[in-house]
């Protein structure tokens, strides 16, 4: 029987609502916002601060829309469509409105496009572009001084000159993480991103999530970038510099380096590296899997007694730093085995003292270590790094992966027979993101939750 057939089941589906916009009539479902309305007849509005994963701020002004003749113009992203509306969305008006917004936010933003993240895929410019206003033509130069960031961090970068005040940032923090670690304080053009007494990021609750750097439509809030201090200390002499990296992610480096496809190997990773100045380069997945057995057995003997269950573990020490600050009688929940970052750092340590070790990881968010033994670099930090050694690529040879010294034990082969757990199963659950962990770990402490193990995921 389908749910439409169950007469037990409350057909809960939105009913249609018509309207007309720009003299097109449209039907869409109700709760539909006026912007995807239009999206539906094909009419494009300009918009800035909407992001789809975001609840409506209604901030900018861009998309103001005139609505049933009245005078007062109201976001369309912000507002539902209402049975029998008009709503005009090209009126002389409107347009006019719009143009002045999009001048005064372009007006107001230091162009720094050639090194920013968002080059490729930047509001302003797309906005602007598709407006077609055009800074350099139309808009005076703003000769404000530049501003010097309120908030430091060494994992995110914090531009205030580029911020179009659009509140994304702060968005995602309270509402999709609940961590609150950064506001907004002032308006216009004193509109700044601070985090309570201005305290550094790292000494707030940031969990350093990356979810404000991931939402921000300008690099005003980016990822920190190492790839050139790197690559001067690779040059510096007596440098020993070890990195461990997992063979995948030649791929991904590949397509960062427009290589074609399939033809950065992992071989050929190895050997640019080297090329690079790495004095030996090393397999992550064998310390990752290492990290893996230790985390299992942790479990494995917790699951014995009984005790600080479920066990917690997070993609990086982020998830401790949020039960400390928010949960703290579940600190003892929080898994203790070390990250594949520390086994590299120490076993490297117990190898060769004077080595810097340097592991790289997928996404920024992973990069948050409260016990560093390791650098740790971004996939792309990597890319960026072998782009100023300006290799060769299409003439290296397939190189070979070190081994890690035998006596850490390390070995694939031992792996599969811990992670089996003798046979026992294991109740695990999975949340991404704060906002999600942050419900659970409610219901742990409310004894809400039966399972062994609750594993944060990165976004
Ligand atoms: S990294 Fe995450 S927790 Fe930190 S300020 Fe950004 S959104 Fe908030
Ligand atoms: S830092 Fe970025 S996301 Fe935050 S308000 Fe400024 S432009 Fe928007
Ligand atoms: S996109 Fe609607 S107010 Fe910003």
């Amino acid at each position: 029987m389908s749910v439409s057939e169950n007469t037990h089941i409350k057909d809960e589906r939105p009913s249609d609502v018509n309207l007309t916009i720009d003299g097109i009539p449209v039907t869409v479902a109700e709760g539909t916002t006026i912007m995807d309305a239009a999206k539906t007849a094909g009419i494009y509005i300009p918009s800035l601060c909407v992001h789809k994963d975001l609840c409506k701020l209604g901030l900018c002004r861009l998309c103001v829309v005139e609505s049933n003749g009245r005078g007062k113009l109201i976001p369309s992203c912000a507002n539902t469509v209402l049975e029998g509306q008009t709503v005009v969305t090209n009126s002389p008006r409107v347009a006019g409105i719009r143009k002045t917004i999009m001048e005064m936010v372009l007006a107001d933003h230091k162009l720094k496009c050639k090194d920013c993240v968002r080059k490729n895929d930047c509001v302003i410019l797309g906005t602007s572009g598709t407006m077609n206003i055009m800074k350099n033509r139309t808009i005076a130069q703003n000769n404000r001084p530049a501003t010097a960031p309120v908030v430091h961090s060494d994992i995110l970068d914090f531009d205030m000159d580029k911020c179009i005040s659009c509140g994304r940032c702060v968005a995602a923090c309270r509402q999709e993480q609940n961590i609150w670690a950064i506001g907004a304080s002032n308006r216009g053009k004193s509109y700044r991103i601070v985090t309570a007494y201005d305290r550094p990021l790292a000494e707030s609750p940031c969990t350093f999530c990356n979810r404000c750097a991931a939402v921000c439509p300008v690099g005003a809030i980016s990822e920190h970038d190492r790839s050139s201090e790197i690559f001067e200390k690779l040059k510096a002499v007596g440098a020993t510099i070890a990195v461990q990296i997992d063979p995948s992610l030649s791929k991904a480096i590949g397509q960062y380096l427009s290589l074609p496809e399939g033809t950065f190997t992992p071989g050929k990773l190895v050997s640019a590296l080297r090329s690079a100045g790495f004095a030996s380069v090393y397999d992550r997945s064998v310390t990752v899997n290492y990290s893996y057995m230790e985390e299992s057995r942790e479990l494995e003997a917790r699951m014995k007694t009984g005790e600080k269950l479920p066990m917690l573990i997070g993609y990086s020490d982020g998830l401790a730093k949020f039960t400390r600050t928010f949960f703290l009688a579940l600190e003892g929940s929080v898994s203790q085995h070390r990250s594949a970052e520390r086994i590299f750092g120490e076993t490297i340590a117990a190898k060769a003292g004077n080595t810097t070790c340097i592991s790289v990881v997928t996404n920024n968010a992973e990069k948050y270590r409260e016990n560093d033994t390791c650098i740790i670099l971004t996939f792309k930090e990597i890319a960026k790094l072998l782009k100023l050694a300006a290799l060769d690529f299409a003439t290296l040879a397939e190189g070979a992966f070190d081994l890690l010294p035998e006596e850490t034990g390390i070995s694939r082969e031992s792996i599969s027979e811990i992670r089996t757990n003798n046979g026992k199963t294991i109740k695990t659950l999975e949340v991404t993101g704060f906002g999600d962990a942050r419900v659970v770990m409610e219901k742990i402490t409310k004894g809400e939750c039966d399972a062994d193990l609750v594993r944060v995921i990165a976004e």
